[in-house]
């Protein structure tokens, strides 16, 4: 038996501690027994309803750091014992330029990490970075894989360019704000408080601005000298701005909207001053051996924001619904 957070279909009570049976791997799995999760914004909105396909008595949580304690096959024999991490998404298709119809994330589609054990295909693995903690290792896959794919399978990041990563203090945006300033780019910031500007230089960023201020483009404009690449996981009616940050020839990639749609779009501007809009979701197996690889020659650690038992992973939860958090929410799952 274990402990896991189970995803109800009752809307006064969706997350529920229970005990239930612990996984068998079938061929091709590992049981992982989990040490650390992270919360990322998908669990927040799935637990509110606010996702398509929802499958309820399922487990959520898409991160983990966990040591591998069965296999099915002798094949993955070399996996025991071992500590890793799992590349979240699976069955991403055929073209490094989208995901296939078949796609998936781990957490609710398939049971996650948000209990004692959890099932991954063995493909799926990869050695925890040895200088993160479990805590620290738990924290990168979802939201490191985004920021990578955003920032340089998408972006083209290029050294010495200017960079605007919009809610800095998000778990997405702390990572591109990382990796950012790692490939040499000059960061600024859009974030909701003096004090997670702060936070945001101490990263690596070279300034900031308030988002909810009037006319914040202009005194990022006057403080970054314009800017080349901005990756948002906003959306809402700061794209605009954003837009207007941007130097003619200059890139936004959007990998999220919280805000939803902007009511208004200067479209003049996208075509006068040659802009480039893209999207961008998760990433590839290839974007996550290079995400892992980049991290581990950077010695890039994650910010976290706070750890909590997985007793009062509910917490957590509120802590996302009121964007308190700067950088990610752990859980620490005890044996
Ligand atoms: N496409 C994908 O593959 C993918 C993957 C992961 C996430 N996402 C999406 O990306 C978004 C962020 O995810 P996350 O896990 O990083 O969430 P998160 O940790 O909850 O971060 C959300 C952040 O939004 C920021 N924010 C709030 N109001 C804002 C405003 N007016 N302007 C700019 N930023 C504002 C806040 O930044 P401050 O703390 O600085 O105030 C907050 O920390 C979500 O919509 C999520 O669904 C998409």
């Amino acid at each position: 038996m274990m402990k896991a957070l189970i995803l109800t279909n009752d809307r006064s009570n969706p997350l529920e501690l229970r005990e239930v049976e612990a996984p068998v791997p079938a061929p091709g799995q590992v049981r992982l027994r989990v040490k650390a999760a992270a919360l990322n914004r998908r669990d927040y909105y799935i637990s509110r309803g606010q996702y398509a396909a929802i499958r309820y008595d399922s487990i959520q949580g898409s991160d983990v750091c966990g040591i591998v304690d069965a296999v099915a096959s002798d094949a993955d024999a070399a996996w025991l014992g071992r500590r890793v991490v799992i590349d979240p998404g699976f069955n991403w298709g055929a073209s490094e330029k989208y995901q296939g119809g078949d796609y998936g994330i781990t957490g609710m589609q398939r049971d996650g990490s948000f209990a004692q054990y959890m099932l991954a295909d063995s493909t799926s693995l990869y050695a925890a970075p040895e200088h993160l903690d479990d805590i620290e290792a738990a924290a990168l896959p979802l939201a490191g894989v985004t920021a990578y794919r955003a920032l340089f399978s998408r972006g083209q990041l290029k050294e010495g360019e200017s960079v605007l990563v919009s809610g800095a203090g998000g778990g997405v945006a702390q990572f591109i704000l990382q990796f950012a300033a790692a490939h040499g780019a000059r960061v600024y910031v859009t974030t909701g408080t003096e004090e997670k500007i702060e936070y945001a230089m101490a990263s690596g960023a070279a300034g900031g601005v308030l988002y909810h201020a009037d006319n914040w483009s202009a005194e990022l404009r006057g403080m970054s000298g314009g800017i080349d690449l901005a990756v948002d996981g906003a959306g809402g009616n700061g794209i605009d701005s954003i837009l207007r940050s941007l130097n003619p020839g200059g890139r936004l990639v959007m990998y999220g909207s919280t805000l939803g749609r902007p009511e208004g779009l200067d479209t003049h501007r996208i075509f006068w001053r040659q802009l480039n809009i893209m999207g961008s979701t998760m990433g590839s197996p290839r974007d996550f051996a290079a995400m892992i690889e980049f991290v581990q020659h950077h010695k890039i650690k994650p910010v976290i924001d706070s750890v909590r038992p997985l007793t009062s992973i509910l917490e957590a939860y509120e802590r996302m619904r009121t964007n308190a958090q700067f950088g990610k929410l752990a859980i620490r799952i005890e044996d």
